[in-house]
């Protein structure tokens, strides 16, 4: 059948496809010594995150899942004066997260989908800018309410549709392949979240419009982030220089006074698990 890899693989249906998690353990681990220095905007949505947690007094079990190099795990254990779990399924993130936090903190190698957690043992848990790498949120929500005590809190921030659309429509006039990775309607973040079994949610999306002078400028920060194409029907092999032409003219057609837009939709999301819900 012809079409696009994009209209093979179905638009909404995406993550479960598309993503294969060693590529995205390693893409990440490569990325380790790099990410810090590009993470302007992943420092921001997760600061708005840690300022949307709920006060809580009693709190003695956190964990910041898909912890990257443990900046925001370290602010949360700083907020909260206690020592926090980093989890992630990258190990060179962890390696690298360890080297550079107190030792009181812990740092496992963990699949978002599958916690290596005890269930009802954890108060909070906090996650920015992971979740939209699993293949099956519902798996990730459901351990996350497992894993948390009657009265605890998920929050978390995901990416959803919209998300380097720019760039996502540049190549659609280069060619028929997924260069970008896919994000997740809205309204299907919203209806996993109802799905989810939590006694209350709140979702609220943030739209962040960052500049560059030049594409490659944009294409070089999301692989220094490790967050570049890792779905199925990306074209493998090199970038050829004249699809590189063709992708910087495309761009050039959305060019605004500040430069080339790269909008991210930034979904922030807080679970609450019920006092009476086991
Ligand atoms: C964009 S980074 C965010 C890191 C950190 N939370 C921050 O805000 O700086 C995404 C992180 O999620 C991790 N990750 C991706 N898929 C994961 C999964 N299924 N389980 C746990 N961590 C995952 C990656 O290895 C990476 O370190």
């Amino acid at each position: 059948m012809a079409g696009t890899a994009d209209q093979q693989l179905g638009a909404a249906d995406v993550n479960s496809a598309a993503i294969d998690k060693r590529q995205v353990a390693a893409s990440f681990s490569r990325a380790a010594g790099t990410y810090d220095q590009v993470a302007e905007l992943q420092r921001k949505v997760g600061n708005n995150l840690l300022s949307r947690l709920p006060e809580a007094e009693q709190l003695s079990q956190l964990a910041d899942i898909g912890c990257g190099t443990g900046y925001f795990t370290r602010a949360l254990a700083e907020r909260f004066g206690l020592p926090v779990l980093g989890l992630d399924i990258a190990e060179g993130m962890l390696r690298y997260a360890r080297d550079r936090s107190p030792a009181a903190l812990g740092w496992v190698a963990a699949d978002a989908e599958s916690l290596p957690l005890r269930s009802a043992s954890q108060d909070l848990l906090f996650s920015s800018l992971a979740l939209q790498w699993c293949p099956q949120l519902p798996l990730a929500l459901s351990e996350g309410y497992r894993v948390l005590r009657p009265g605890g809190c998920m929050a978390f921030n995901t990416l959803v549709e919209g998300t380097l659309g720019e760039l996502r429509a540049a190549w659609q006039a280069v060619d028929g392949f997924v260069h970008v990775n896919r994000f997740m309607p809205l309204a299907q973040l919203q209806a996993m979240l109802a799905a989810a079994g939590f006694a209350r949610w709140h979702c609220e999306v943030e739209a962040h419009v960052l500049h560059y002078g030049q594409v490659s400028e944009l294409t070089h920060e999301l692989k220094a982030l490790g967050a570049h194409n890792l779905n199925a029907g990306r074209p493998s092999g090199l970038t050829g220089r004249a699809r590189l032409r063709a992708l910087t003219t495309a761009y050039e057609s959305q060019r605004q006074t500040a430069g080339l837009p790269a909008t991210y939709q930034v979904a922030q999301v807080l679970l609450f698990k019920g006092i009476d819900q086991a």
